[in-house]
């Protein structure tokens, strides 16, 4: 079955199409990075208004490059919750308009759920591994999540104040670096001293929540007394050390704490070389089979929520067309006793 994945949630304008929840025919991105670069961050409006001007243009081309016409489309799946409503309703909008005209059915996916699926992409052997310890490190979410199988998650734990991509983004801006801050600031870490500032590990001794708010208040207080004598280079890596410290030591204990031996790492952060060589080396050190998509698959894109969808589709059946859209929405679908 050939499946139509659409991605708006945030400042990607993303369709795919993904052959059984498994081959990615296509899997085109429309980044909006360069437009909200000239205001530091996501413009809300702004994003909305460019996936409404990309999303034909995006949808033709994952069909030519998927060598698939609407009619050969077997399900359409959308991603309707969380991110910025306006941004949403437009891939909502259009999915469900394919709907009606195709006579297909839909589903709605939970963003982070397609984020967790991009690891299935990677490594379909992860199917026959529940249950899975993910870590989900993205610019608006960092969570530990305990996965049983398709639609049976629950919450390890999660960040209390920022999320890693954030931390990646707010410290990056504090640098003076251009917006997307995450790539920017881990490219200049690539040549800096990761001992030389020692920032504080938020919450890294106990418990499998995160903090990184004290991680950025750490860098303005430094950057105010230093007054340019360190380099920048070795304060970005001094501060992308800390944030990559926490996230190995956190999902190396949860995998200790419930002695399950598969584990990924997903989301925009995952796409970050020190944390994947870092991460690499503990699941060694642990016997894990750890899973870290290409980084093409772990920043937002539709071949993730067709994945997703795929596998919703099989479980629990086709969506209502009159599913709603929402800005917030809880991932965990059970607690663990
Ligand atoms: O998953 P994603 O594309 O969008 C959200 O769902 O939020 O994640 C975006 C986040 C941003 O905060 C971005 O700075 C961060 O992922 N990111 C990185 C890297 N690539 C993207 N952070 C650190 N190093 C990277 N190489
Ligand atoms: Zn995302």
């Amino acid at each position: 079955m050939k499946v139509l994945g659409i991605e708006t949630s945030c400042d990607e304008t993303s369709v795919a199409v993904v052959e059984s929840g498994a081959r990615v025919r296509s899997n085109i991105v429309a980044s909006q990075v360069d437009l909200h670069a000239r205001y530091g961050g996501i413009v809300p409006e702004v994003a909305s208004r460019h996936h409404v001007e990309r999303f034909i243009p995006v949808l033709r081309e994952a069909l030519a490059i998927g060598e698939t016409t609407l009619d050969e489309v077997g399900l359409i799946a959308v991603t309707n919750r969380p991110g910025l409503l306006g941004a949403l309703l437009v891939g909502v909008s259009a999915a469900k308009a394919l709907t009606m005209a195709l006579n297909r059915p839909i589903v709605a996916v939970h963003h982070l759920e397609g984020h967790l699926y991009s690891a299935f992409l990677a490594d379909c052997t992860l199917h026959e591994r529940h249950p899975i310890v993910a870590l989900i490190v993205s610019g608006g979410h960092t969570q530990l999540v305990w996965m049983e199988g398709y639609g049976r998650y629950a919450l390890l734990g999660a960040t209390r104040d920022d999320a890693a991509g954030e931390a990646f983004d707010k410290g990056a801006r504090l640098l003076g670096l251009p917006y997307p801050g995450g790539p920017n600031l881990s490219k200049l870490a690539e040549s800096g001293d990761p001992d030389r500032v020692p920032f504080p590990r938020g919450m890294i001794s106990e418990g499998l929540d995160f903090s990184f708010s004290g991680l950025k208040t750490a860098l303005r207080t430094f950057l105010e007394k230093d007054r340019g004598a360190t380099p920048l280079a070795d304060i970005a890596a001094s501060y992308e050390a800390a944030i990559v410290d926490v996230l190995v030591t956190k999902l190396r204990r949860a995998l200790q704490a419930t002695r399950v031996n598969t584990a990924c790492v997903v989301g925009g952060v995952a796409a970050n070389r020190l944390l994947q060589r870092r991460m690499k080396a503990m699941a060694v050190e642990e016997g894990v089979h750890l899973v870290m998509p290409d980084p093409m698959l772990c920043t937002d894109n539709a071949a993730m929520i067709a994945a997703a969808g795929y596998w919703r589709y099989h479980t629990c059946g086709p969506d209502a067309l009159s599913f709603d859209t929402l800005a917030t929405a809880p991932l965990a679908t059970f607690q663990l006793t």
